[in-house]
């Protein structure tokens, strides 16, 4: 399956939910969204005929979000449904942490291949107050179970915010001397949900690569090549990498194979974009397999190029944690 641009696409993200037990100031806003009822949101069996659509047209790899994936209820055995389909070679998951260090091992079991863990700092203080009243120890002890149980290459993101962490990549950064974990810094994107504030609080890669190098010595490239949002060095002898995505400043839309599903069943076409193919409405309703496969595929080929950040145009319509990123 390609898109109108050509663009091969084998990745397929899954919001398993809108709900999240962290409120992090750049995902959502301070008073909170308006959840969708759980009824609206693509069930278990349906996720499972989703995903079977998908394969059947190509998608190899998954990566499960949210809101925050493992507050969704059952959902050991909702990935290990998942990791049955015929065609996925791929399974991982972008996670707060906060409750892996009971999940990681069952996850691990049901099929997961690996984790990417949330971390803007290493100070307590300041970790509560970026997730607004979240505790970093619980993401430490939830980050050694995943190691432990070997849901590696363990990736960590920074979502870089002035005035929150701007000072903390440094010690972050430091982590990959002696870990052979990926930090990788992101560009924090301005949605309209954290509007104003999200615009004045990026921090441009190029800041925190130069605050990175002064204090700790030259970075090495590693991968420039574009084909991960990440571009990666490495410090000097570390066992570890640095990512630097950089949404905001060097958008990486041309090599963009990502699909989204969101967790009331919609295909959004571009993560900075509003545009959605709607699947939950015509399976209800009864839509063959046959059709469903090909009101994906279609919606799949007309992907808008890429953002308007530049423009200053911002999604308007969904917060970041009904996305999942
Ligand atoms: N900009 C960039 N990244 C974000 N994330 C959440 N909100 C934003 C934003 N506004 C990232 C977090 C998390 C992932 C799910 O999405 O780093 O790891
Ligand atoms: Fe929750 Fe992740 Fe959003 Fe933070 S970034 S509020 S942990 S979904």
């Amino acid at each position: 399956m390609k898109d109108q641009y050509g663009r091969p696409l084998t990745d397929l993200r899954i919001s398993l939910t809108d709900r999240c037990n962290l409120r992090c100031v750049y995902c959502m806003p301070e008073e909170g969204i308006d959840f969708r009822p759980p009824d609206d949101l693509v069930q278990d069996d349906e996720l499972v005929l989703l995903v079977r659509i998908a394969a059947d047209l190509g998608v190899r790899r998954l990566r499960l979000t949210g809101g925050e994936p493992t507050v969704r209820p059952r959902v050991v055995d909702l990935v290990r449904q998942l990791a049955a389909i015929p065609g996925i070679e791929d399974m991982a998951m972008t996670t707060n942490g906060v409750l892996l260090k009971e999940l990681a091992a069952p996850l691990a079991a049901a099929g997961l291949q690996r984790v990417n863990i949330s971390l803007d700092t290493l100070d307590p203080q300041k970790f509560s107050r970026i997730t607004r009243g979240g505790h970093v120890e619980k993401v430490l002890a939830g980050l050694a179970a995943a190691e432990a149980v070997r849901l590696t290459p363990i990736k960590l993101n920074s979502v870089v915010v002035r005035g929150f962490n701007e000072d903390d990549v440094v010690p972050l950064a430091a982590l990959t001397l002696e870990r052979p974990w990926e930090i990788r810094f992101i560009e924090m994107m301005p949605f309209s949900s954290v509007g104003d504030f999200a615009e004045a609080a990026v921090v441009k890669s190029e800041e925190t690569m130069a605050a990175i190098e002064g204090a700790l010595g030259p970075l090495e490239p590693v991968d420039l090549s574009g084909s991960d949002p990440a571009r990666t060095y490495r410090l000097p002898r570390a066992s570890g990498t640095l990512g630097f995505i950089s949404p905001v400043s060097q958008p990486f839309c041309a090599k963009c194979g990502r699909l989204r599903l969101t967790a009331d069943g919609r295909l959004r076409l571009c993560l900075l974009r509003d545009d959605e193919v709607d699947l939950l409405t015509p399976l209800r309703a009864g839509a063959s397999y046959a059709v469903l496969t090909e009101i994906f595929k279609a919606g799949a080929f007309r992907r808008p190029f890429g953002h308007a950040l530049a423009e200053k145009m911002f999604p308007q319509a969904r917060a970041m944690i009904q996305i999942g990123g």
